[in-house]
């Protein structure tokens, strides 16, 4: 692949995903473009914009389909066009059975080994194979002999194979699986675990977040498949005339800019102002959480383990707050709407049972937040609370641990996100189904040493800043761009 000197793609990346970009949408009779505000999306477009390549993913804005060129195409960003966005438009029904069925309902709980909220119906596999297809053909289509062509997550599970299928051996293929891998006995589960499976191993590539799912991953392909040869050591699968690398690229996330933007100015008057507004004291104690409202993310967990510690150390009533930041998101299934419930109806028991008139425990906010007043609410926050019962990594505490400019404040961390395998030396680890432990924990963090603490904090912001996310995607690139000399040697 040709490279500018870093690992990234000068040309002929092409990108899929679900989610776009950049998104048009009317503001009366006016067309108003949505930025990426953060994470991959906002990290890959400078890579976008200097590879000239293409952006392939789900049209879902408003004014979209008038902003669009010959081919459903448009050149982004708006005021410099230098890459491409080709969008696939979806109608209702695809919306419903490939996004909110088969992705959200049966492979989202799946991989998150979450039976119980498995919702299976064929319509859902069928229309999954259709998008999937759709995506296919379009990114086959922008694609050249030289081209990495980059799927990301679950959604696209099929489309590797099929891409692999149009253009032979031509263009490199990789995948990132942005959520866990489970063991084989949970995934099996799923009706179609072996189409999957041959889905992804259509890919060169196919990384995932941590070496476990890495390892569950080749776990399943072993049991399935006879004919597969699994290098245990390098990670590479043989099967047929093809071979796929099985790898672990543990997200980063842009260090550089939380810091930036914590730092700001604006950070600060929001922290000053949101204090005040919420009548939160100058020395309370402050434990942030923000996720979006989903059941693999333990929020009633952490709500109950608040609720014992606020029992068991009343010494901490009226000094203590935690600042919720849950953001709804799939709301059209049934299972968000019930979690959504849970944790208001949660987090209302908890102030009822320990408010007073200036204090309230559980402080949530709901409305959007701009970049700079989130990083300025990790900032002044004492101590992060991320509590997910299943998490491919969460990129939360990592940005949490960025925006520590002075190296304060503490994490407090689940041992089942993907993240604690990176962080999980240094940050306060709990088992977020321990209430009491829990709770023991977040009084450990708000009372240990600062000294402790502090040296706790430097040792993950040297991780989270040596590992950021260009150095994810550089390693990404420069894996890619090895295979494909392997095999053009
Ligand atoms: O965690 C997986 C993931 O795809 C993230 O990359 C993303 O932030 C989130 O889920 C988005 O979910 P949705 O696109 O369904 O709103």
């Amino acid at each position: 692949l040709p490279s500018d000197g870093g690992s990234a793609p000068t040309e002929g990346l092409v990108v899929v995903s679900n989610r776009e970009p950049y998104s048009h949408s009317f503001d009366g009779d006016e067309i108003t473009v949505e930025r990426p505000v953060g994470g991959l999306t906002a990290g890959l477009d400078p890579v976008m914009r200097r590879a000239k390549g293409t952006w392939v993913a789900w049209g879902d804005g408003d004014a979209d389909r008038e902003v669009v060129d010959e081919h459903d195409r448009v050149g982004v960003p708006p005021e410099d066009p230098s890459y491409t966005l080709r969008r696939i438009w979806l109608d209702d029904d695809e919306v419903e059975e490939y996004y909110y069925g088969y992705s959200n309902q049966v492979l989202w709980p799946l991989c998150h080994s979450d039976r119980g909220r498995i919702t299976y119906e064929p319509r859902f596999w069928d229309r999954y194979r259709e998008v999937n297809r759709r995506f296919a053909e379009a990114a086959a289509a922008e694609a050249d002999p030289e081209s990495l062509i980059w799927f990301q997550d679950y959604h696209f599970g099929l489309a590797p194979r099929m891409v692999r299928r149009e253009l032979g051996d031509d263009a490199t293929l990789a995948h990132f699986w942005h959520i866990p891998w489970p063991t084989w006995d949970d995934f099996r589960v799923c009706p179609q675990s072996r189409q999957l499976m041959e889905g992804l191993l259509a890919n060169d590539l196919l990384g995932f977040h941590v070496d476990r799912f890495c390892a569950q991953f080749l776990e399943g392909v072993d049991a399935c498949f006879d004919d597969a040869a699994i290098d245990w050591n390098s990670g590479e699968v043989h099967r047929g005339d093809s071979t796929t690398l099985v790898k672990s690229f543990p997200m980063g996330v842009d260090t550089d800019r939380i810091e930036r933007l914590a730092g700001s100015d604006e950070a600060e008057a929001f922290w000053n102002e949101f204090r005040e507004e919420r009548g939160i004291a100058d020395d309370a104690v402050v434990a942030v959480g923000v996720d979006r409202l989903d059941y693999t993310k333990g929020i009633p967990e952490r709500l109950r383990a608040i609720e014992y510690f606020l029992d068991s150390h009343p010494e901490f009533r009226g000094e203590f707050v935690y600042v919720q930041k849950a953001s709804e998101s799939r709301s059209e299934i049934p299972a968000y709407q019930e979690i959504q419930k849970e944790v208001s109806e949660t987090a209302e028991r908890v102030n009822d049972r320990f408010a007073t008139d200036d204090w309230k425990p559980v402080v949530a906010i709901t409305e959007m937040l701009p970049a700079e007043s989130l990083y300025g609410l990790y900032r002044h926050s004492d101590l992060a609370l991320v509590s997910s019962v299943r998490d491919g990594m969460n990129l939360v505490a990592e940005e949490y641990v960025a925006a520590q400019l002075d190296n304060g404040g503490a994490l407090v961390l689940s041992d089942f996100a993907g993240v604690d395998d990176t962080l999980g030396d240094y940050a306060y680890t709990i088992n977020p189904y321990a209430t009491k432990e829990f709770a023991e924990t977040v009084h450990r963090a708000i009372t240990d040493d600062t000294q402790e603490r502090r040296e706790r904090m430097r040792h993950m912001r040297q991780l989270v800043t040596a590992y950021d996310l260009d150095a994810w995607m550089d390693d990404i690139f420069e894996t890619a761009a090895g295979l494909r000399d392997e095999t053009t040697e």
